[in-house]
């Protein structure tokens, strides 16, 4: 039985059309024997969507890492859900740390993004997680809540939603929370929102099979470690093993 039923690979924008290519091609053979216990996905940038699909992996799903909420219209940069599906894309991110922080997400921009993605018929990772700042003040349980609450207030239905909880100060830095950290997190996100959750921050190949293990772990999202197919595929493998 795998560990985790999930691991999606954010690429953020890093690999352009012919890098997403050479790497989906090279990804599906390397996570054969693991995809055949778990989801493997990969989030390339908007451009690269297209050469990420046209690789033709069946074992390799590949989400958009952000969606617009509105149809079509006047909004510069971004992206509908029916581009997405036409395109052949199967899910998408929403609410990244760095959306949050850097581009001005917020809890109903992520919502109306969800929303939008789930009645065109995406499956949704959102991603939800606390600051450093916030756990050392103590509010990261009543981060969560609301983070998590805007979701489930706004989700009609459960089915094809995921949460990805990243601690912001866990990503990118190879800090990771500890198992007890983890599993408290996971608990208040699955305590407001029933749905399968993923960690994410600094998972490598050598702490992925401990983190995965976690009972209330279902799976991972992979920033650094996902853009080198031998250590994404290790992480693959670990979650794919049986504990
Ligand atoms: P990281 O990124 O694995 O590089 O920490 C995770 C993420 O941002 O999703």
């Amino acid at each position: 039985m795998a560990i985790a039923s999930l691991i999606a690979g954010n690429w953020k924008m890093f690999k352009g059309p012919a890098e997403a290519t050479s790497f989906v091609s090279a990804l599906s053979p390397a996570v054969a024997a693991a995809a055949n216990e778990l989801d493997v996905v990969v989030c390339p940038p908007p451009v690269s969507l297209g050469a990420a699909l046209q690789a033709g992996a069946a074992n390799v799903q590949v989400f958009a890492q952000n969606v617009h909420w509105a149809e079509a219209g006047a909004f510069t940069g971004e992206v509908s859900v029916s581009m997405l599906v036409e395109l052949g894309v199967a899910g998408t991110l929403v609410g990244h740390s760095e959306r949050r922080q850097l581009f001005g997400e917020t809890d109903e921009t992520t919502a109306a993004r969800m929303v939008a993605a789930r009645a065109g018929g995406l499956q949704v990772i959102a991603c939800v997680g606390e600051l450093e700042a916030e756990r050392e003040a103590g509010e990261t349980e009543a981060v969560l809540e609301r983070q998590v609450g805007a979701l489930a207030d706004a989700a009609d239905d459960l089915d094809g939603l995921v949460v990805a909880y990243e601690p912001v100060w866990a990503i990118g830095t190879g800090r990771v929370a500890t198992v007890e950290q983890a599993q408290e997190a996971h608990a208040v996100v699955r305590r407001i929102l029933p749905v399968p959750v993923l960690y994410g921050g600094s998972v490598k190949p050598d702490n992925a099979h401990e983190l995965l293990g976690m009972p209330d772990v279902d799976g991972a999202l992979v920033g650094g470690a996902s853009l080198d197919v031998a250590s994404f595929a290790a992480v693959c493998a670990a979650g794919a093993r049986s504990s």
